[in-house]
């Protein structure tokens, strides 16, 4: 069993090891004047605790434990393995990964280490045995945090090999292999393990992160694969951590929108906490990040931490405008009405040299606390204080469920026809923003989860459908469940190769429909489809339905197939299965969503919809918080709901009828 975090924690990634050390007490003066309690140190120190390979100096880091734990700071310490030393390239060149057009990474950057290489798994293994060997007693370190930002690809000799050995384990025999790949197509039989050999661009290509692919089993299983054996280096660390302290969570920082190349969902068994880095970008309107911080936090169906996040501005996006007032704290209390149990920054303190020099902080360049940017942290961590005890551990709860796949995202987003715009984040974020808008929880689950906690699950795009999963939808609905999937459902089996019977191959009796082909658009054309009392669009593509046995929803209205069935609804037992065959258009979409809603039974946490997010997590007490963020730069109104018998907790006052932009508050019902 381990320790959980027993705070709130509010701080972030912290570089003493770049300053002075005469500099450090007053860093941690300014820190404690904002109520920050925790710093992340040793992220990416190797070169520093190391220069040689064997050798180890561990004085400085001493130095700032002692220092941050003589000030009862929350320590999360970093084991330092993503950015690796220039000698160490030097000495094991192989140690840098290949990428797809077969070209060795030198000395440099960081996020570039070949997760098979022996070399660096073995120096990896030893760092973290020697750190935690020494800091495992320490009560100050609260967790363990593995490497950084894990991801990207590497396609190396040594990965060549693994891989291989993979494979035998996958498929045993390689005529399951060939099965699999469909390798009777453009003579590609393999007869030999040895014959097989990594995607290369000039080879079985599939373009950068699997944009196309020529070998669908091949580019799958490859991408399957790299995740796996990243996680594999994870687990190295993570167990060599645990050998010294079994007590002290660890986690790896996830990140992204979200990472294509780390399948977060097989990933989580292994973290014992999920924390999150969350950059949304300047123009990223707010639904998105809460879809990544409910994806976050379904992954355990726990509270995750926000690990990383700007204070102010970033220095990697073509543009970083200021932080409105108040932009700051609405935004990272998002993340806490969505899950997070803390607000952490990259970075407390900024760089004077290097690339993130320009990349906000809560000490910034100018080192005085005399800021806009300080007050407004200093503000918020008054705010955490009363606020963050009360949160800890509470619990979002949704009754709506979407289905986020890795291997549907990877599957569809490099599939070869019938169209290039599969986007898979952006087509699952026209859901998500249907629920968000009218202020629905929603979970964001994978297709293992259990499904009979929620009234409807939604899983569009449901291409890849793999062993099982169509019996379990099935005896959701049976048994009550309400089930929506779109166009491109059903397709193709785990090794991408197509059900044979007519789409959505084994989905047809659930949602009683088989489909014939689908029209693919290009861009700006669309379908005219008529949806109850209204006319509106289709695009991207429209599927040729034949009911059987499903009611029609919505038919199209122009084009050649006009009067034929555009959405379609399924009793099913004691529930109903829905399709949508085609992109719907916003207001299309939104009439079709409120139907779903309505025969789910399930409503939003506000009627009234002035624009403004509410959420609500529940403390295991029964108390309920309200989050109501206006996360523009208008001002709103209060939804109706909250005008009468909630108080703000933070004032304990009625809260007014008028929201300033970017106004945050959190409120609970008065007694
Ligand atoms: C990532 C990394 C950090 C830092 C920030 C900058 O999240 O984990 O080390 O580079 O980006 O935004
Ligand atoms: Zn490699």
């Amino acid at each position: 069993m381990k320790t959980p975090i027993k705070d709130f924690l509010y701080g972030g990634d912290y570089n003493p090891d770049q300053w002075p050390q005469e500099s450090w007490g007053e860093d941690i003066q300014v820190f404690k004047q904002a109520k920050i309690n925790s710093a992340t140190i040793n992220v990416f120190s190797w070169a520093a605790l190391s220069p040689a390979e064997g050798e180890y100096d561990f004085s400085k880091l001493d130095a700032i434990v002692d220092e941050l734990s003589a000030a009862d700071f929350k320590i999360i310490m970093g084991t330092s393995t993503a950015a690796m030393p220039a000698w160490l390239f030097k000495k094991y060149p192989e140690v840098g990964r290949v990428d797809y057009q077969g070209r060795r990474h030198v000395f440099g950057q960081r996020h570039n280490f070949c997760p098979t290489a022996p070399a660096y798994r073995r120096l990896a293994a030893d760092l973290v045995d020697h750190l935690a060997a020494r800091y495992a007693d320490n009560p100050h370190i609260v967790a363990w945090h593995v490497n950084n930002e894990y991801g990207g690809t590497c396609y190396c000799e040594h990965c060549q090999q693994a891989f291989r050995g993979w494979l035998k384990d996958r498929y045993q025999t390689l005529d399951r292999l060939n099965a699999a790949w469909a390798t009777s197509v453009w003579s590609h039989q393999i007869y030999h393990w040895d014959e097989i050999v990594v995607p290369n661009e000039l080879g079985d290509a599939w373009g950068p992160e699997g944009s196309h692919t020529i070998v669908a089993g091949l580019s799958l299983d490859y991408l399957r694969f790299q995740s796996a054996m990243m996680q594999d280096e994870y687990r190295l660390e993570k167990t060599t951590i645990e050998a010294h302290d079994p007590q002290t969570p660890v986690f790896t920082n996830f990140h992204s929108t979200p990472n294509k190349l780390i399948d977060y969902q097989a990933w989580a068994k292994d973290q014992d906490v999920i924390a999150y880095d969350s950059y949304p970008a300047y123009d990223t309107p707010a639904y998105q990040p809460a879809f990544l911080y409910d994806l976050m936090r379904s992954l355990k169906h726990q509270p995750f931490l926000l690990m990383e996040s700007t204070p102010s501005q970033v220095n990697w996006q073509p543009y970083s405008p200021l932080k409105r007032p108040g932009q700051m704290r609405a935004t990272e209390l998002q993340a806490v009405a969505h899950g997070a149990d803390s607000v952490q920054f990259f970075q407390l303190k900024q760089a004077r040299g290097g690339s993130e020099k320009f990349h906000g902080a809560v000490i910034s360049h100018a080192q005085t606390t005399k800021t806009r940017a300080f007050n407004d942290l200093e503000k918020l961590g008054d705010d955490l204080e009363k606020l963050g005890p009360q949160l800890l551990g509470s619990t979002n709860q949704a009754k709506v469920a979407l289905v986020f796949d890795w291997a549907n995202y990877w599957a569809l987003e490099y599939v070869a026809g019938i169209t290039q715009d599969l986007d898979y984040c952006q087509l699952i974020l026209d859901y998500y923003r249907q629920f968000y808008d009218r202020n629905v929880p929603v979970d964001v689950i994978s297709v293992d989860d259990d499904f009979s906690q929620y009234d409807l699950v939604v899983a569009p795009y449901l291409y890849l459908v793999k062993p099982g999963l169509a019996d379990r939808l099935t005896a959701y609905v049976k048994g009550g469940g309400h089930f929506l999937t779109t166009m491109m459902a059903g397709m193709v089996d785990e090794n991408d190769n197509v059900y044979l019977g007519g789409y959505p191959g084994p989905l047809k009796e659930l949602l009683g429909i088989w489909v014939e082909e689908s029209d693919a658009f290009p861009p700006a054309q669309e379908v005219k489809v008529a949806l109850g009392q209204q006319t509106t669009a289709g695009s991207l593509l429209a599927d040729l339905i034949h009911p059987e046995g499903a009611e029609v929803v919505a038919t199209y209205a122009s084009e050649f197939y006009a009067g034929t069935a555009a959405v379609t609804k399924h009793q099913l037992g004691q529930g109903t299965a829905w399709y949508v065959g085609t992109r719907l258009a916003p207001a299309g979409l939104s009439a079709l969503i409120d139907q779903v809603l309505a025969a789910a039974k399930v409503t939003g946490l506000t009627a009234d919809q002035p624009g403004v997010e509410v959420t609500k997590r529940v403390q295991k007490d029964g108390q309920s918080y309200y989050f109501v963020l206006n996360l523009t730069n208008q001002s709103a109104s209060l939804p109706k709901e909250f005008a009468q018998g909630y108080v703000d907790c933070l004032t304990n006052q009625a809260p007014a009828a008028r929201l300033a932009p970017w106004a945050a508050l959190v409120l609970k019902k008065t007694n």
